[in-house]
Parts: structure tokens; sequence; C-alpha cells
């Protein structure tokens, strides 16, 4: 069985409590339902299981069941957490010093994991692409969206964020033979801005049926900070088969924070949030092989005579993404994509349009 059905369903307190997240197919009629998939269930097979460990640490069944109610399954989970977030969570102490301490060493020492690789092994390895079904975007990324990374795209409203990622959600669907990954989308929505009238439109334009991609997007709908906060760093793993997403969506990153906490008194304070978000998001993209993509609003610059839009988010978000898209709006439907920093990428415009079908070239 699924470990990750174990956690959701066995735990009927579990149950009624979290029933947040939603596939499409599903959305406000009943609680997630989570598939069992073969690709999952070998990964979760090579992952070390908590219980496994503990035992080998001595460590009681208590502090299992804290661990797992918490969404914390293997040794990897258990190590995307730092010592004063387990502390913070209820762990005793003494019990996350003994764990923390451990958990590299025995994850190494078990699956004799390589960490050090040379420039050619890397290249050898390749990058995990996948397209945004937009062939002068893709050109733009250097291929399409990266996995393990994360991928900024910015804008005015109405300059298409929310649409690409809708298109996105549906991509990453989409077999390897047609530039996909053949894996799930959960999509964190704080603007209440989800539609799955567009996924399936645009699901449609690359061949692929509303039942297909109906249970293949997660949603979870957010109204605040904290509920983000919360979600991404317990929630997310507890109702989410995380190794099936090939894409995280969080869209917008920013609007929560810029409603709420508002004012100089509490700038410090919400740049700090921000990039605690984003180091979050990081983990999953970096321990799950698995692409974040997340939208920023932007802000007016005014200097001299010369006015211009800039990413919001300050230093932080400057230095959070991989790759950071500014969008501008141009004529009637189109938008033009800058590709503004990445670390191996040229500086390069590309225009695009929002048609019924998604997010198209222009020619
Ligand atoms: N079904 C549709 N057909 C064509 N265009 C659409 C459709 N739905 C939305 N759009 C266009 O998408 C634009 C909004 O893009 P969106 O991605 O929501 O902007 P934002 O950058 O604010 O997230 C609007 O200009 C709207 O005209
Ligand atoms: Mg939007």
């Amino acid at each position: 069985m699924h470990l990750h059905n174990r956690v959701i369903y066995k735990n009927n307190r579990i149950r009624q409590q979290y029933n947040t997240v939603y596939t499409i197919g599903y959305q406000k009629i009943k609680i997630i339902r989570i598939s069992i998939c073969l690709v999952n269930k070998e990964k979760l097979r090579e992952r070390l299981s908590i219980r496994e460990y503990f035992h080998e640490l001595g460590i009681g069944s208590v502090t299992v069941k804290k661990l797992e109610a918490l969404g914390i399954r293997s040794v990897e989970e258990l190590l995307m957490f730092t010592k004063e977030e387990l502390v913070d969570l209820g762990i005793s102490e003494r019990v996350v010093g003994k764990l923390v301490i451990n958990a590299r060493q025995i994850i190494r020492k078990k699956k004799n994991r390589k960490i050090v690789y040379t420039a050619g092994e890397l290249e050898q390895r390749g990058r995990r692409l996948f397209t945004t079904g937009c062939k002068s975007l893709d050109g733009l990324l250097g291929g399409g969206i990266e996995t393990g990374a994360l991928t900024e795209f910015a804008g005015e409203f109405g300059s298409g964020k929310t649409q690409i990622c809708h298109q996105l959600a549906v991509t990453v669907q989409l077999p390897p033979e047609k530039g996909g990954l053949d894996a799930k989308a959960l999509y964190i929505d704080t603007e209440k801005a989800f539609s799955w009238e567009r996924v399936y439109s645009i699901a449609s334009r690359f061949n692929l049926s509303k039942d297909y991609v109906k249970n293949r997007i997660y949603v979870v709908q957010v109204a605040n900070v904290e509920e983000l906060e919360y979600f991404v760093k317990v929630d997310l793993r507890r109702e989410v088969p995380v190794e099936e997403l090939g894409l995280m969506i969080v869209d917008s990153l920013i609007s929560h924070f810029r409603a709420e906490l508002i004012g100089l008194d509490k700038l410090a304070q919400r740049q700090q949030r921000i990039n605690y978000l984003c180091n979050w998001l990081f983990r999953y993209a970096f321990i799950y092989n698995l692409a974040v993509v997340y939208t920023n609003q932007v802000t007016q610059v005014v200097n001299g005579y010369v006015r211009y839009k800039k990413p919001a988010g300050g230093t932080v978000l400057e230095h959070a993404a991989t790759y950071r898209i500014l969008l501008r709006k141009a004529k009637e439907n189109t938008s033009i994509a800058t590709l503004i920093d990445s670390p191996r990428l040229p500086k390069l415009s590309v225009e695009f349009k929002i048609t019924e079908n998604g997010i198209e070239d222009v020619s």
C-alpha cells in the first residue's frame, strides 16, 4: 500500500482535520484521493523509512507517530528539517539531537550515496527539463522549465503569469516524447485564480483529455501567509504524493505577504519570511528533483525621468530563483517575456500570445 495513503486514511483524526488539497476532479466533493503509482512505490522503497531507521537508533514509537503525523516518513524527509524546526513542531530536543546527528551518517552509509560529481558526470546526467508548450519560451529558458530549480515569472496584472502556470500544470503531464515529464502538478493558489476550465482547454490543445488531467493536478487554496507557510512546511507532504510531482506552482508567492505584512516596521519580518518560504521551496526542488515555479508582482521604479517596473520582493527574491522572467504586456493579447537572471543563459526577450488555448507562439 502506498505509504501516503496510510498516513492519510489510517488515522481518522488526520482524515477529518486535513482535507485541504483537492485534485480538480474531486474539487468540492471529496477529500484528496491518492492513486497508487508504481513509479512512486519504487521510489519510496528506495528511501529509508523512519521506522527502520528509528529501530536502529532505539527511538520509541511515540516519536515515530509524531513524525508521521507531520508527514515525515523517510530519513530524507527528516533531513528537510533543521533541528530548530523539529523542536518547534513538538519533537523533544533530546530526541532531535539524536536524530539529526546520526541521520546523515546513516543515510550515506546505507545508500552509499555519491555526493560529489565531476563536471563531466553532471553533463552526462544532463538537465531534466519539460516544455512550456511554447517554442519561444522554451528557447528563452534553454529548453524548458528545469527541475531541481526555482523559476520565477514576475509581471504586472494580466501579463500572463497565471495562464503560464495553468499551461505548465498541463505540459508537465505530457509524455517524455512530447517534452513532458509524465508527472503530476501541485498548484498552490493564493489568489483564487485557479480555473479547471482553463486547464481543460489547454489540455485539449495538447491532446490530453479532461479525464486524464483532472486527477493529475492537485490544488490548494491558501488564504493567508500563515496557511501558505504551514502548508508548504507540513501539510504538503502529508496530503500530496510529492514523489509523483514534476512541478510545484505557487501563484502568487508574494500577494499575501504584500497584503499582510505592510509598513516599514514589518519589512524585515516580511523579507525574512519570504526568504524562509523560498528556502523551503528549494528544499522540495532539491530533494524531490521537481520544478518549482512561482509568480511575483512588480513594483514601479522611478529614477529621475526614467520609470520602469521591476519584480517585487527586493533582494530576497533577487537571489531566490534560478531563472527569473519578467513579463510585460504588449499589444492586444501578446506579452513580452525577458529572462532577467539565469546562471547559464543570456538576457533575451521573446513574445508570446495568450489565447483560449493558453500560451502560444506569436507566429
Ligand atoms: N479563456 C481565455 N481565452 C483567452 N484569453 C484569456 C482567457 N482567460 C484569460 N485570458 C487572458 O489572460 C489574461 C490574464 O492573464 P493572467 O495570466 O491571468 O494574468 P496575471 O499575470 O495577472 O496572472 C487576460 O488578459 C485574459 O484576456
Ligand atoms: Mg495571476
